[in-house]
């Protein structure tokens, strides 16, 4: 998909699809509100083009509903498409990056090769859809919705939109004055933006690309390959350990995961080190790389455990968080760990009842070898420690109890430090993406306290993500530092308008804004 940003106005434009999103508003009429869909732009020749269907009542612009026009009158544009946000009251930036995503997904089936998203006019823009943040998301959305997860078909046909232009005109018509130019962004300003959409969209797609492979095609070995060739493609420094370094380190929670599997673990480490900037904080970001998590000896029920290929969606997160830091450079220093492995039941597999020494010395009473993500998780949490992390974000596919408390509409997130903790929860604010807060504490510290040995690496039936999160509170220490449990967020079993089945590449952006907050803090030496 090449992106381009126009400042045209949209009846001039030339292109196969024009869309123009609308707005849910109502009109009282006697006894019942009549709908009265608005379209957000000030454009008369779109707007008396749309006028019919628009009076008609057939249209609601409940969000992401689509209505196509063919050979719209007056418009240079062959087709002209409205995407609704739906009503004023609920609409966020996000509702446009969800429309642009829409726009891309309707076009692509059609097999139409070229669609121009329109922006409402900058005289028209208020401070619910600012314009720069509109540009950024729509451009997000647009990448997102491109990505289909048939990469395997042999009937695969490449429909992507070839060409998508985010169009932003000025004001309504060609003659009319910018009623307040001062307050309005730049064209270097949206430029900006429309920059920084491209990447994070292509980054949030890198990870999905990821996530979407079997476990076959990415093993532990091949996720580090494609992480390593991802890093020197945009500048990072990266290493990728396995067997004999992750024994030289005694990460022996983390190697006990992959010892009863043939392939070997990857210890993936990407390093981004902005010029000039020693001092400030040193970010960690660890991610569960498990490319394919049979349970191991506590073996899962086969019935879909073919979904089990997604359980390295918290590494590939970071891989993606990272490409977009090279890429934006903010001026935070950042690491990048990926512990990767894959959990299978063997003759040298671990067992019920084992003991494993973590990296930090803190013995491991083995419960459930498929509470496997936050054995390579604490590992990956003391390494980054190590090698000086200020403070620590980590993402797994951590544990079904996540999902049944939250859903597929929010992932879990957990903290010990409340200001680290607001600088995420601001950072999701950016990002679009959802996440709840739940709980730590003493109580669940308890469920997991071992007869054997310090801990244990299950705690019972009840508050699982929160005894998850407990465990990996130990080895995150006093170091600021959030959990997140993506279980129920990094696969989608059901299409929506703006984004494909599959992967959804959760995170990278909210991870990648939450990063980008600390170079506000930061201190130069
Ligand atoms: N990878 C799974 C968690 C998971 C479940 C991810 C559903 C995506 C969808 C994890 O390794 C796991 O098996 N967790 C166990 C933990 C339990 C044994 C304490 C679980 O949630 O059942
Ligand atoms: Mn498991
Ligand atoms: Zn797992």
């Amino acid at each position: 998909m090449k992106p381009e940003l126009s400042f045209a106005n949209l009846h001039e434009i030339d292109t196969e699809l024009l869309a123009v999103m609308a707005i849910d508003t109502q009109i009282a009429g006697g006894s019942e509100a009549i709908p009265q869909p608005v379209l957000l732009t000030a454009s008369e020749a779109v707007n008396s083009a749309a006028a019919t269907i628009m009076a008609s009542g057939e249209y609601k612009a409940a969000p992401n509903e689509t209505l196509l026009i063919h050979a719209p009158a007056g418009l240079a544009a062959k087709r002209l498409l409205i995407v609704g946000l739906g009503k004023p009251s609920k609409i966020t930036v996000h509702s446009v990056r969800n429309a642009a995503g829409t726009a891309v997904r309707f076009t692509k089936p059609r097999g139409i090769r070229e669609l121009t998203f329109a922006l409402p006019e900058l005289a028209q823009s208020g401070s619910l859809l600012p314009p720069c943040p509109c540009v950024r998301a729509a451009v997000e959305g647009a990448f997102v919705g491109d990505f289909d997860a048939d990469t395997y078909r042999s009937d695969r046909k490449d429909l992507s939109v070839q060409s998508f232009t985010v169009a932003i005109a000025p004001s309504g018509t060609a003659t009319e004055p910018n009623q307040s130019p001062t307050q309005n962004p730049s064209q270097v300003e949206l430029k900006v933006a429309f920059g920084e959409g491209v990447i994070i969209g292509e980054s949030q797609n890198f990870a999905r690309s990821l996530v979407n492979e079997p476990g076959n095609k990415l093993t532990p070995t091949i996720l580090g390959q494609r992480a390593g060739q991802m890093a020197s493609e945009v500048g990072l420094r990266w290493e990728v350990f396995s067997t004999d370094k992750i024994h030289e380190l005694k990460m022996g929670a983390f190697w006990s995961v992959s010892q009863g599997s043939e392939e070997p673990p990857a210890l993936i480490v990407l390093r981004y080190d902005p010029p000039g900037i020693r001092g400030g904080p040193l970010l960690g970001l660890v991610g569960k790389g498990i490319t394919f998590d049979t349970g191991g000896i506590s073996i899962k029920p086969s019935e879909n455990m073919e979904k089990m290929k997604y359980d390295m969606a918290g590494g590939a997160a970071m891989i993606g968080a990272m490409r977009a830091i090279a890429l934006l450079k903010p001026k935070v220093r950042v690491l990048g760990i990926v512990c990767a492995a894959e959990n299978m039941p063997d003759g040298k597999a671990q067992k019920p009842g084992d003991v494993q020494t973590a990296m930090s010395g803190k013995t491991i009473e083995i419960i459930n070898t498929d509470a496997e993500g936050r054995l390579v998780l604490a590992d990956g949490l003391t390494y980054a420690k190590s090698l000086g992390a200020t403070h620590l974000i980590d993402a797994g596919t951590l544990t079904g109890a996540c999902v049944v408390a939250l859903g597929t509409a929010n992932g879990g997130a957990f903290s010990n430090n409340d200001e680290t903790y607001e600088h995420f929860n601001a950072a999701l604010a950016t990002s679009g993406e959802k996440f709840w807060r739940l709980p730590l504490g003493e109580e669940y510290a308890e469920q997991i306290k071992s007869d054997i040995g310090d801990i244990k690496n299950t705690g019972g039936r009840s508050a699982g993500a929160s005894t998850a999160a407990e465990f990996l509170r130990v080895f995150a220490e006093e170091t600021p530092w959030i959990h997140l449990d993506i279980a129920g967020m990094a696969w989608i079993e059901e299409k929506r308008p703006y984004i494909a089945k599959g992967p959804s590449g959760v995170a990278v952006r909210s991870i990648l804004e939450w990063v980008r907050r600390y170079e506000a803090a930061l201190v130069i030496e």
